[in-house]
This record gives structure tokens, C-alpha cells and sequence, in this order.
């Protein structure tokens, strides 16, 4: 399993550093860790075999964009993982299939490990259009682009479980991995309020990790995670 930890904009510089000797010590096992800090901890954070991620990335090489990290700047830092496509930036930062799709366009170009998050909304689910919106996003984000299969990873992320405390049933998350992967060889991952409680319900041969949000930011609940995985 591939266990990613999106810090989003959490943790102070001081609680930061202590979580990392605390990540280190976590065992994982059969299992790869990611960890995507705030860009800002970046470059405090120590080299080991726990990957490191950007939780973002400017579609512009570089020069005069006040505010944004380039791929080649991700790069000189050791990173290999960038997320895109995060349903927080989405609505947040008003970021479009276009936009996502630019990034994805850099991060090929600097050969990264690109983590593409793509879910429906609740009236979307309650409509049954949740396979429509998956391959919709699929389909935008990708568009036109000439992509690297193993380079590829899908996040399903189901906006209304993101920090929600709700989570899919295991089937319905089965459903929507094998219409992803029907339409693109890749591992798929799910996230959305995972934690140590219920990972034993959704956990699935269908899908090859989880993305953790609040779960992340405690090493021991990420330790219990793994172990779960490990159990089944
Ligand atoms: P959550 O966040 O686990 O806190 O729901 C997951 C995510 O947004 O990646």
C-alpha cells in the first residue's frame, strides 16, 4: 500500500521538526510513506526512506510569480510527489480543469510522481453522477497531454468526505476504483476522513493506498493504519 500524508496548511515550524523524528520512528513496514508538509517545511525536512510531496505547484517555469513554487524548484528540494487537483484548491483557490491540467503538463516535463485528486459532491452523489464526474475530471485533467502511466497516481477523494467524519462504503469505493482504472492504468488511492477506526471497513484489494488529511498529523494514528493494512 502507498500511505500519503497531506498535511494541508497545519503544524508550526517547532511542531513540525518534533512530528518528524516522530514520523521517522513509524514502522511501515511492506508499506511507502509520502509525506507532503506545508511548503514551507520543505527544506527542514530530512532525508530517509519516507518520500517527500508537494501539496502544489506553479504551472509556470519560473520568473516573475509572486507567490509560486516552480516544478524546478520542487525538484532542488528532494521532492518527487506533487499533489494536484485537491478539491480544497478547487473551490478554494478557484483552481479549473485547465489550471490542473497545466500543472500535470509541468510535472511530466520535470518527471515527477503526479498525485491527481478527482471526487464528486454530495448532490452529485445523490444524483448518481459520480462516475460521470470522476471520468469528466479524468478526462479535462488529462486532456491532450502524453502521460506516464507509472508516473500516475488517482486520488479518489469525495468532497463531502473530506474532513467530513463520513466516509464511502467499501463497495462503493471499489466501484469507482475499477471505473478509474478501467479508463487509465493506474494505482488508485482513496481519501476522505480515513482514520485508524474505520480503515478496517474500506480497506480493499481494489485500491492501492490512502491519502490521510487530519489522520496524518499524528504519527502514532498513522502507525495504527499501517498496521490495520498490514493485518489484512
Ligand atoms: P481528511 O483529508 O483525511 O482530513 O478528510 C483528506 C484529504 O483532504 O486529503
Amino acid at each position: 500500500m502507498i500511505i500519503m500524508l497531506n498535511h494541508k496548511s497545519n503544524l508550526t515550524k517547532d511542531e513540525f521538526l518534533k512530528y518528524q523524528q516522530e514520523l521517522m520512528k513509524v514502522d511501515k513496514k511492506n508499506n511507502s510513506l509520502v509525506v507532503f508538509p506545508s511548503s514551507i517545511y520543505l527544506s527542514l525536512y530530512e532525508k530517509s526512506d519516507i518520500e517527500l510531496g508537494s501539496q502544489n505547484v506553479s504551472y509556470f517555469d519560473s520568473g516573475s510569480h509572486t507567490g509560486e513554487v516552480s516544478a524546478k524548484q520542487l525538484k532542488s528540494l528532494g521532492v518527487n510527489y506533487v499533489l494536484v487537483g485537491h478539491s480544497e484548491r478547487r473551490s478554494e483557490q478557484r483552481e479549473t480543469d485547465v489550471i490542473i491540467n497545466k500543472k500535470i503538463e509541468k510535472l511530466i516535463s520535470e518527471n515527477f510522481k503526479i498525485v491527481l485528486c478527482v471526487g464528486e459532491s454530495i448532490d452529485e452523489k445523490n444524483n448518481n453522477q459520480t462516475e460521470q464526474k470522476i471520468l469528466t475530471e479524468l478526462k479535462e485533467d488529462l486532456e491532450g497531454l502524453e502521460i506516464n502511466y507509472d508516473n500516475l497516481i488517482v486520488a479518489y477523494e469525495p468532497i463531502w468526505a473530506i474532513g467530513s467524519g463520513q466516509v464511502p462504503t467499501k463497495h462503493e469505493i471499489e466501484e469507482v476504483a475499477k471505473t478509474i482504472k478501467s479508463y487509465i492504468p493506474v494505482k488508485v488511492l482513496y481519501g476522505g476522513s480515513v482514520d485508524s477506526h474505520n480503515v478496517e471497513d474500506i480497506y480493499s484489494p481494489f485500491i492501492d493506498g490512502f491519502l490521510l488529511g487530519k489522520a496524518s498529523l499524528k504519527p502514532s494514528e498513522v502507525q495504527k493504519i499501517i498496521d490495520v493494512c498490514e493485518g489484512k
